[in-house]
């Protein structure tokens, strides 16, 4: 049978199953209720932010962290090239510059290193990706950030209820966006995202865009329909609204499986330890590396594949695998800039070395939550199998 990377990575166990139906057959509303604001307040005390806003989706979120810093043409954002386009094109949207920041080669990460020489006086917003669930070496980053002023946004799609230094990321930034799509480590059925803030202020800001503007009047009216049932607000100085809304059901669902992030992380950390142990003694995977302070959640499992020695290149062992081992692997994230999208914008250029050289080396395998051990071995064997028969080949 076929192992390949499913659509869906976090199955809803019986009790979310039937927070699905209590929430439909009892809930006094499908959209904006009681659910949602719930989640908002344990997600914001699990990871220990300010406040927090739930949105249809991380782009959502991101867009809401583009919008409201009031980023325009005359603006600079540094940020990878090697991510999710999501990560990027809320911010090239505004119509500032982008500058792509090349990737650490053992991290596979951007840096303070590969950030600093890019800082001009027209920078404005810093993106940083905690991509594949490691998160970022945050101090150099946040020391930078403050002595260059800028705003730091965390994407924090990929590591939900990942540390670094013992505090969980989308705290240490302005903004940390997080998705809670099918192939996440959690779901909330199929989509869902949330926006992490460090002040009331911005929270209050975020839910004002996110649906439509319409905010309850502050002050008492004597008839509760005048002037209308409620308020249109302008969100910020110069901002139209939008509608970023999630339904109650998706909330209640997300409520639960924040209970066990944890364990569904943990659980992913030790079938990466056993895969990558299991591989230690095959030379041309080079995975990433969780430097100290860092910690590494492991949404998806990526490697670099140096063949060099035997003449050989990754695209020989993802065809071994999938030819002869049933194993149907991978390649991500197509370096930004190359993609027709971005050339078309004119964002075509950059100097980014290590990120070219591990985007044409790299492979990604089959990667979920609960594989079960059996699993883990079985694919760690095939792919050491298929190592050698190209070494030989
Ligand atoms: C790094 C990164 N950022 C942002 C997103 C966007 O997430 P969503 O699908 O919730 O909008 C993704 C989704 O794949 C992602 O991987």
């Amino acid at each position: 049978m076929m192992i390949e990377l499913p659509a869906i990575q976090t199955r809803l166990n019986e009790e979310e199953e039937q927070a699905v139906i209590r929430v439909l057959r009892e809930g006094k509303t499908l959209a904006a209720g009681p659910e949602g604001a719930a989640f908002e307040q344990e997600f914001a005390q699990f990871i220990g932010s300010e406040d927090a806003v739930v949105l249809s989706n991380a782009t959502a979120a991101l867009e809401a962290a583009a919008i409201l810093t009031g980023l325009g043409p005359d603006d600079e954002v540094i940020i990878p090239a090697h991510t999710f386009v999501s990560s990027v094109v809320p911010f090239a949207r505004t119509g500032a510059t982008l500058k792509w920041a090349d990737i650490d080669p053992k991290t596979r990460l951007i840096s303070a290193e590969t950030i600093a020489p890019l800082i001009t006086s027209r920078t404005r917003i810093l993106v940083v990706v905690h991509l594949y669930g490691l998160t970022a070496d945050m101090d150099p980053i946040m020391d930078l950030a403050k002595k260059h002023d800028l705003v730091v946004v965390e994407d924090c799609a990929q590591a939900p209820g990942a540390k670094y230094k013992g505090k969980r990321v989308g705290t240490f930034g302005d903004f940390g966006c997080f998705s809670f799509h099918s192939q996440k480590n959690i779901t909330t059925l199929g989509e869902g995202g949330m926006v992490a803030v460090q002040s009331k202020d911005m929270g209050r800001k975020v839910r004002q865009l996110r649906w439509m503007g319409n905010w309850p009047f502050e002050q008492e009216r004597q008839c509760y329909w005048k002037p209308a049932m409620g308020n249109i607000v302008e969100p910020a100085p110069s901002v139209w609204p939008h509608n970023f809304c999630l339904g109650e059901v998706n909330c209640a669902v997300g409520r639960l499986l924040i209970k066990r992030l944890d364990q569904i992380n943990a659980s992913r950390q030790r079938q990466a330890k056993r895969f990558r142990d299991a591989l230690s003694a095959v030379p041309e995977l080079v995975f990433q590396e969780v430097q100290d302070g860092c910690e590494h959640v492991y949404h998806l499992m990526a490697a670099r594949f140096d063949g060099s020695s035997m003449n050989k290149h990754r695209d020989d062992l993802i065809r071994q695998l999938f030819d002869k081992h049933d194993m149907k692997c991978i390649v991500q994230y197509w370096p930004l800039y190359r993609s027709e999208l971005f050339r078309k914008f004119g964002f075509e250029s950059a100097n980014v070395p290590e990120t070219d050289r591990y985007f044409d080396n790299m492979i990604s395998f089959p990667w979920w939550s609960d594989m079960g051990n059996d699993l883990v071995d079985e694919m760690a064997k095939r792919v050491q199998r298929a190592v050698e028969e190209i070494r030989k080949g």
